[in-house]
């Protein structure tokens, strides 16, 4: 079964087997059939965080399983539940239609819902983790639906106990987010400010800010539908104070962010861009033009492609800065 357009690297690669998920109960008849039940599982959202290195000898569960509810409220918050199979940017424009704001700054992020807690998607200074109240799973080893609040996910930078712990065992099913009552923009991201500035709002609506964040995005990321590729392709590198103060001596210009506790992240866009790979070409891989995180699938790239140009980017960055550069997509 081809995986080409199941992943927004296009890159092309297959899997044994294929099944698209409509209704919970077929999670279970897998776990019961001992022939499916043997197989390696891929779990697929919206593809757009995953780099399929080599063919999948194993079965792909492609969750599609739709519905977006408000399911309650009180004083603090108004609760929405959307299931995994919900495209991440339709459900933002649904909660914002519905004149519920919180999610706005999450605009235009390629994927689902279901595939959102996995990494805590995060952008222009919120992260889901921000906006999260539980979520529903099942769990593979036991056959049992679990509802897991915030702290049981461990949500981190990019992080969540679903890429450790839960990582082969666990389908996210649903998420539900509390979205404030007593909303309050959060324009502290100073691409933000400027967009809105540039359109003459002083005091922005959650609309103003996600039509904000579209126009910026659409300017920064490549389009998956039009050029392959999975976002941000590493993480920013988290570094201590003592590490920053080196570098600073040696790179006065280093862009760096001082953590709420202390340590301080760099910009991972910035340390390759210094290395000179911003717009360059490795066979039918690239590092895109305006923007040096994203790695891009110039055409007919293979994930082994995008993973060498990967590795030489991290070797070159680790050589001269001394940092070692941690990929966000997951590896298949
Ligand atoms: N920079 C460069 N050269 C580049 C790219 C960036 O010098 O080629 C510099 C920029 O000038 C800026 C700094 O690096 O000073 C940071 O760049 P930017 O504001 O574009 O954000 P980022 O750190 O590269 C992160 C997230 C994005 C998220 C944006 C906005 C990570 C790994 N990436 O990118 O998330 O949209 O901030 O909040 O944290 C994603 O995870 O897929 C993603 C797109």
């Amino acid at each position: 079964y081809s995986l080409r357009h199941l992943n927004t690297f296009g890159v092309a690669a297959s899997a044994q087997a294929y099944l698209p998920v409509t209704d919970p109960a077929q999670l279970e008849q897998v776990r019961q059939d001992a022939m499916l039940a043997a197989l390696p599982r891929l779990v697929l959202g919206g593809g757009s965080n995953i780099l399929l290195t080599r063919d999948f000898p194993g079965l792909v569960l492609h969750m599609g399983i739709k519905g977006i509810e408000i399911i309650g409220e009180d004083e603090t918050a108004t609760y929405v539940r959307a299931a995994a199979g919900e495209n991440w940017h339709q459900f933002v424009l649904w909660t914002l239609e519905h004149g519920l704001g919180g999610l706005e700054n999450l605009s235009l992020i390629p994927g689902s819902v279901g595939a959102a807690p996995i990494q805590n998607i995060g952008a222009y200074g919120i992260e889901i983790k921000d906006r999260f109240h539980a979520l529903t799973l099942f769990d593979f080893a036991t056959g049992e639906q679990r509802v897991l609040d915030k702290a049981a996910c461990r949500f981190a930078y990019r992080d969540s106990v679903f890429k450790h712990e839960l990582r082969d065992r666990a389908v996210v099913l649903d998420v539900t987010f509390a979205l404030p009552k007593q909303w309050q923009p959060n324009v502290r991201y100073a691409d933000v400010a400027h967009e809105l500035a540039a359109r003459l709002i002083t005091e922005p609506t959650a609309q103003d800010i996600s039509a904000a964040v579209i126009a910026i995005r659409t300017r920064k990321l490549p389009d998956p539908a039009v050029i392959g590729n999975a976002g941000s392709f590493f993480k920013n590198p988290v570094v201590t104070p003592a590490q920053r103060d080196s570098l600073l001596q040696r790179y006065p210009q280093m862009v760096n962010y001082a953590q709420p506790d202390g340590s301080v992240k760099l910009a991972a866009g910035w340390l390759i861009d210094q290395c000179g790979w911003k717009g360059r070409t490795a066979g039918a891989a690239g590092v895109y033009e305006n923007q040096a995180l994203v790695l891009i699938n110039r055409g007919g790239a293979s994930g082994a492609d995008i993973a060498q140009l990967a590795a030489a980017i991290q070797a070159d960055v680790a050589q001269r800065f001394d940092v070692q550069l941690e990929p966000e997509p997951i590896f298949l």
